[in-house]
């Protein structure tokens, strides 16, 4: 006889779990007694963060895909993974992101940021639709107060995903950030049967400041001592990956536990219509 699954037993899937955000909500999760999955670029990284909150937590039930979110082949290996290691998971926490203060592309030629902060995500979604639907999932987008500044209205989309015309580090950000909440509103829409979250972690001294040579991260980077900790973000993460008054929220953003209106550009439910399904076309799924 298949044993009851309670909420504390079926596990979590965290995008991004060796570090920062990804990693606090990570150990914060299994702190509690939830089984996590890491979803880590890196075997290595990945294991070592499992390491790191197995000796705070021995009993911790921990588990780890390698899957690189820009690299679509991988993502698509990656899906059918955690649905096995995974059936009836409690959430799937989309955390896993990139700043880059320079036009970057991938191997395949997308926009680095929106690749790894949206595109990624969403097919990784897209691919566990009938795990996460069939379990009644938390889908949880890490997005940001930067959601804000987005403009994804300034050019088509399809040009936004791949061809930037012009490239500003922090737009490009912002304009994934709100690609987070908008997919997060079209999913709760779309998909009744999961629970659809946007959180903003909080300003959290993370690596995420750490990882681009340019004099305007330089001077981001002096104000690192006044940012929150990271853990505080993870703890944020955590509660709205799992508690169940945010049951009551679909589609909601969260600002860290609170749950707020997010700041969106007008004819925000068309835009969001548009992303699901332009991001479709761009990976040749169904929209
Ligand atoms: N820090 C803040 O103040 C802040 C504020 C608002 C929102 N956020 C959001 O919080 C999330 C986590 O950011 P963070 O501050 O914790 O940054 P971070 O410390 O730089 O961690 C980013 C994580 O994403 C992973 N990652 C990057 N590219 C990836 C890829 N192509 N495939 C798979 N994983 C990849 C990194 O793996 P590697 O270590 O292998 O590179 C790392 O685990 C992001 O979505 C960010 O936008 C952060």
């Amino acid at each position: 006889m298949t044993p009851p699954t309670s909420h504390t037993t079926r596990p979590l899937l965290v995008t991004g779990a060796n570090v920062g955000v990804g990693y606090e909500a990570a150990r914060a999760l299994a702190a509690e007694g939830h089984p996590v999955v890491l979803v880590c670029r890196s075997q290595e990284r990945g294991e070592a963060a499992m390491d790191r909150i197995r000796a705070e937590t021995p009993a911790a039930d921990l588990d780890l895909v390698v899957c690189d979110l820009e690299d679509f082949d991988a993502v698509r290996q990656a899906a059918p993974q955690l649905a096995e290691r995974a059936p009836r998971p409690l959430a799937l926490v989309n955390n896993a992101g990139v700043y880059r203060a320079r036009l970057e592309r991938t191997p395949a030629g997308f926009e680095r940021t929106m690749a790894v902060n949206h595109l990624g995500p969403y097919l990784l979604t897209r691919l566990l639709e009938p795990t996460l639907r069939e379990s009644g999932a938390r889908v949880v987008q890490v997005a940001s107060a930067a959601h804000r500044s987005g403009k994804l209205q300034r050019s088509p989309l399809r040009q936004i995903l791949r061809e930037p015309s012009s490239y500003r580090g922090f737009g490009a950000y912002a304009d994934s950030k709100l690609a987070n909440v908008l997919f997060t509103r079209e999913l709760a829409r779309r998909w009744p049967e999961v629970t659809a979250l946007a959180v903003h972690p909080g300003m959290l001294s993370t690596a995420i400041w750490d990882r681009n040579r340019t004099v305007g991260m330089a001077l981001v980077r002096l104000i690192k001592p006044l940012m929150g900790d990271p853990a505080d973000g993870g703890r944020a993460v955590a509660e709205v990956a799992t508690h169940p008054r945010f049951d009551a929220h679909d589609g909601a953003y969260v600002n860290r536990t609170t749950v707020e209106p997010a700041r969106l550009p007008d004819g925000a439910d068309t835009l969001a219509r548009e992303l699901w399904e332009v991001s479709a076309e761009a990976l040749g799924l169904e929209s």
